[in-house]
């Protein structure tokens, strides 16, 4: 039985990061979505909140569960027994970023491997900071994300649901 921790802020789920969960739910038996907590990342919704967002977003798939976690990356791997780690890759400008945590998390874990998907043009430059700053504007992020996580922004923003 091969489990596969794809970890991250979720602040909200995007398109671009289920379809790298998707595809590892494909390569691997079992997925599980860690949501960190992230506090010193300010997140627009609670660490609840992009708990649930992520498992409505992800229930169609099968094989993929969800889980909060608060204490270090290779904790949560270790406790939860997982050793393989997987994350998207966009543009090259994530490349300097996820290599730091990588060369860190391996540093404080050798038992944990780190594997990379790279992200489909389409989800190249789609962010959850971006997600965020469109829906705040009131834009339409529908093509972005999961319909419960556009009900979600607009409810966090005052926006009215009825689009014209
Ligand atoms: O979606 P993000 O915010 O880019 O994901 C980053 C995340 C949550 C994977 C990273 O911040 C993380 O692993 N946080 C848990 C705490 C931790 O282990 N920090 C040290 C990483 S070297």
């Amino acid at each position: 039985m091969k489990r596969a921790l794809v970890p991250g802020t979720f602040d909200p789920i995007t398109e671009g990061h289920l379809d790298i969960i998707r595809r590892a739910a494909q390569i691997f038996d079992e997925v599980v979505v860690g949501v960190a907590e992230s506090p010193n990342k300010g997140p627009l919704f609670s660490h609840e909140e992009r708990v649930e967002l992520a498992r409505q977003a992800t229930a169609d798939i099968k094989n993929v569960s969800v889980e909060p976690f608060t204490e270090l990356l290779v904790e949560f791997a270790q406790r939860i027994d997982v050793s393989v780690v997987v994350k998207g890759l966009r543009a090259i400008t994530d490349f300097e970023y996820e290599f730091q945590m990588t060369a860190l998390n391996y540093e404080l874990s050798n038992e944990i491997e780190t594997l990379f998907i790279m992200a489909p043009p389409k989800f190249m430059f789609l962010s959850s900071s971006i997600v965020r700053e469109i829906a705040r504007l009131g834009g339409d992020v529908s093509q972005f994300v999961s319909p419960c996580v556009e009900t979600a922004l607009e409810q966090k923003f005052g926006l009215n649901s009825a689009r014209g």
